[in-house]
């Protein structure tokens, strides 16, 4: 019998991580964070931020100290590695202030999609000389004006882009999405006491202090993170797993959501407070599932969580349907037909049809080689279904995990250590 038990506490979360990094680089003072995320793409905002004259301490969980004076001109590209959310929110940052800086990230960074970012910014104001959609790009920041925008993506990094663009540019913005993207921005400025509020369904930022406060800030673990580790309980035959201090907010659950419906149960102990965001300890215990249809208002909700939830989808009686996915063609890989792909690759029912995605499940263990792409999400969510009795899954590589869970293969060893 696969017997999952013990005790494992997920990494920081990694949009909060990008998120207070910057925040604290803006911020007049010494601020100090804990519980940061240490994976590469959080690395990729600090050693960023240190190219802008910010001084940041070793990235490290226990403590990292970052104060800085004014945000100065890069001498050379800023260079965002693998992560999107450096890149965007970045281009924000950079909108408001004077002086000229060149963004560019590695080759799956490069293609991914950018006027999304840069077509709001401009309309602020900003001047932006891009060669397609995509890095590298130069923005030449400076004075700002206000913006009305209304996005035509649930992108939390769109949202988060025009936010610090209002913040550095010191003008009002109000912002309306199609569904609602992660408000952790939106969290941090109202716990910052920035001036920001909800009307009528828009978000309404009118920064009110032209200087921004050091603080001090505990990070909550990763419910992205913690999603892995959920789903490997969920499989097991036996025993129970407690999953400590991990984010539930409300935009970032969905996943539990859906779970839920499939008909497993995930108790949330101890709920609390940090920073402004509600933290919970997860209980988990195996499921037999069944197959759902996760809508299009949802996807927001659980974007990251597709290719573990896709996993679960080919263990689940019946037929799962992912409604409206396109955007899961323009993350770190093309997750949409990767994740089906690599399905298919170990024996399960899996296709893309136009934007949505079904997955049929199936009893026999999964078998086979799964490609990849070094993302590090769907190395993740192949290794968990690996985990299921008889599976003979092998991996491309497992190195992309760094990105967002470098402790990743040791925590899925320890869940069936007991
Ligand atoms: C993120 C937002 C999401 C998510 C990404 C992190 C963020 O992207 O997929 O991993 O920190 O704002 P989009 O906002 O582009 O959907």
């Amino acid at each position: 019998m696969r017997r999952v038990g013990g005790v494992v506490r997920p990494p920081g979360d990694k949009s909060i991580s990008h998120r207070v990094l910057m925040l604290a680089a803006l911020a007049r003072g010494t601020s100090e964070l804990s519980g940061l995320l240490t994976g590469d793409d959080v690395k990729s905002s600090a050693r960023v931020l240190r190219q802008l004259g910010a001084e940041i301490s070793r990235i490290s969980e226990s403590g990292v100290r970052i104060s800085s004076s004014r945000l100065l001109a890069p001498s050379s590209r800023l260079n965002c590695g693998n992560s999107g959310t450096t890149a965007r929110l970045i281009l924000g940052i950079l909108a408001g202030r004077p002086g000229s800086a060149t963004v560019t990230g590695d080759a799956s960074l490069r293609r991914r999609p950018m006027r999304r970012v840069t077509e709001p910014l401009k309309q602020m104001g900003a001047r932006i000389q891009e060669l397609g959609d995509g890095l590298p790009l130069t923005i030449h920041g400076g004075e700002l004006r206000g913006l009305e925008y209304r996005s035509p993506v649930a992108s939390a990094q769109v949202k988060s882009a025009i936010l610090f663009a209002a913040l550095t540019g010191k003008v009002p913005v109000t912002i309306r999405e199609p569904y609602r993207s992660r408000d952790h921005t939106e969290r941090l400025l109202a716990h910052l006491g920035l001036g920001i509020h909800e009307r009528n369904g828009a978000i309404v930022f009118e920064p009110s202090h032209s200087i921004i406060p050091s603080f001090q800030l505990s990070v909550a673990g990763d419910p992205s993170s913690a999603a892995f580790l959920v789903a490997a309980a969920v499989l097991a035959e036996e025993g129970e797993l407690l999953i400590e201090n991990v984010g539930v907010n409300p935009t970032r659950i969905g996943f539990l959501v859906v779970l839920e419906r499939m008909g497993a149960h995930v108790e949330r102990l101890n709920l609390r407070d940090e920073g402004g965001e509600p933290v919970a300890d997860l209980l988990v215990r195996p499921a037999a599932l069944k197959g759902t249809e996760v809508t299009a208002a949802e996807i927001p909700t659980l974007v990251d969580e597709v290719p573990i939830l896709a996993v679960l989808a080919s263990r689940a009686r019946g037929s799962t349907v992912f409604r409206e996915v396109g955007e899961l063609r323009v993350k770190e890989s093309n997750r949409l037909e990767l994740i089906a792909a690599n399905l298919r690759a170990v024996g399960a029912r899996a296709e893309a049809r136009g934007n949505d995605l079904h997955v049929e499940g199936t009893e026999q263990p999964p078998r086979g080689k799964v490609d990849t792409a070094k993302d590090h999400r769907l190395a993740m969510a192949f290794a968990v279904l690996g985990t299921v009795p008889g599976a003979d899954v092998h991996l491309s590589e497992r190195k992309s995990v760094a990105i967002s869970y470098p402790g990743f293969f040791r925590d899925l060893k320890r869940c069936f250590a007991s």
